[in-house]
Order: C-alpha cells, then structure tokens, then sequence
C-alpha cells in the first residue's frame, strides 16, 4: 500500500480531486491511502498560530520551523524511508523520472507551503526535498500536492491500463502526443487526415512519429534537444 501523507493548514482540501476517477478508484481499492494532517495542529499557543512575521523585516508571514517540525515529526515515525517533499515555486522542477521513482517507493510525505515561505532551519533539518511543479506562483503547496499525487498515483500496479502507458513510454522518450481524431469522419467542414482511415498501417505509424516530433520541435525545443535516440548531427 503506497501512503501519502499531506501537511497542511488546509485539511479538508484532501483527498479533494484525488478522490475522482483513476486515482479515486485506486483510493477506494486500497492500492494507495491519502493522510491530510493539520499543521495547526501542531502549534502550542492559544491562537494555534503557524506562521510570523519574517526576520529582518519585509512583507508577509513566514512558516515557524518548531511547529512544522513537530507536525513532521508527529506524521514520520524514526525509520520512515518516504521522501519528505516540499512544495514551492523555488524547488527543483518535478519531472517523470523523478515520480516514476516516488511511484516504485512506499509513498511521500508532502508539505505544503503557503505564506511567503517555510523558515530555512526546518527545511535543513528535516532534509526537506523542496520540488516545484512548474515556472508560475499557486496560493498555496495544495493544488501542487494534487498535481504531484496524482501523477505518482496512476503509475501504480494495478492503476492504468496498458494502452496509458504505451502513451507515457513515448512522452519519457521525449516526444509529445501525436493528434487523434475520431468520429464523426468530417467535422465543420474538417476531414480526417485520409492517411488515418487508409488502412495501411506502416503509413499511419511514418505519419504518427511525423506529427509527434513536428509538435515536439514546435512547442518543446527544450525537449527536441535533449529527445532519446538523437544523432548527434544537425538537423
Ligand atoms: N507553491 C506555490 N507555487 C508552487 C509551484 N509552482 N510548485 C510547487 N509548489 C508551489
């Protein structure tokens, strides 16, 4: 049973949108388990307050370390192998390869941050892994959280189908989707490309690899660049 494991000042966000669809059905079939905590649950004061103001002035509120650590502490008996994971826009860019690995795991320990930040002690002593889903700034670590689950979730045994995968294999080697159509045969004036209904299945393939690595040169050059199987030569 792969476990996730939330901190946040936002319980009752989770399971949220994990509980719909492929990820809700493995939630309900016991192939994973989603555990929000209450970080306020960890303050000590009367106010039950997580957060102050920043040292050395500026703008905002800043996460206390104390009352995180506790919450981590609480949540993660000695000896838990999950990786402890840190959600913020100045992480290290998730990628595939690195949920594929979360997936093969036992599971994650996700904070969420909010405020204008966690204070630095507790990500060093807690060996926070701090990752971030994308270059844009979100309220908050949760709907990161749900981005990051759930693409861990559905490469989970028994979770996705073979036809899924076959998709993802293409995306790890580096190339986007090619476009599908389906019925009806024309749709406002606009037919589908005669190859695909041509039967010859050699020639829907050559056209498939085709579109892909045109859409991969078009929108990912990023991508085209560093694509598996590359010559080395210019193209
Ligand atoms: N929290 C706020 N923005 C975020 C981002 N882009 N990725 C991960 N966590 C975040």
């Amino acid at each position: 049973m792969w476990r996730a494991s939330i901190l946040t000042l936002f319980p009752e966000l989770f399971p949220g949108p994990l509980a719909a669809s492929l990820a809700g059905r493995a939630l309900a079939a016991g192939i994973w388990t989603c555990e929000a905590i209450d970080i306020r649950a960890s303050a000590t004061d009367r106010h039950r307050s997580a957060d102050d103001t920043p040292a050395g002035g500026g703008p905002g509120m800043v996460m206390r370390a104390d009352v995180l650590a506790r919450a981590i502490d609480a949540a993660t008996p000695a000896g838990d192998p999950r990786a402890r994971i840190l959600l913020t826009p100045r992480g290290r860019p998730l990628t595939q390869a690195r949920v594929r690995a979360l997936a093969e795991s036992t599971g994650v320990l996700v904070v969420c941050g909010r405020f204008e930040g966690v204070d630095e002690r507790v990500i060093e002593a807690r060996a926070l892994e701090e990752v971030s889903i994308g270059d844009y700034v979100l309220s908050g670590g949760e709907v990161a959280a749900y981005a990051l689950i759930d693409a861990c979730v559905r490469l989970l045994p028994g979770v996705m189908g073979k036809e899924a995968s076959q998709a993802e294999e293409s995306f790890e080697a580096g190339l986007l989707e090619y476009p599908q159509y389906t019925r009806p045969q024309v749709f406002e004036g606009r037919a589908i490309p005669e190859v695909l209904i041509s039967g010859d299945h050699k020639r829907v393939e050559a056209w498939r690899r085709a579109e892909a690595e045109r859409i991969t040169r078009e929108r990912r050059p990023d991508l085209w660049a560093r694509r598996k199987g590359q010559t080395t030569e210019r193209e």
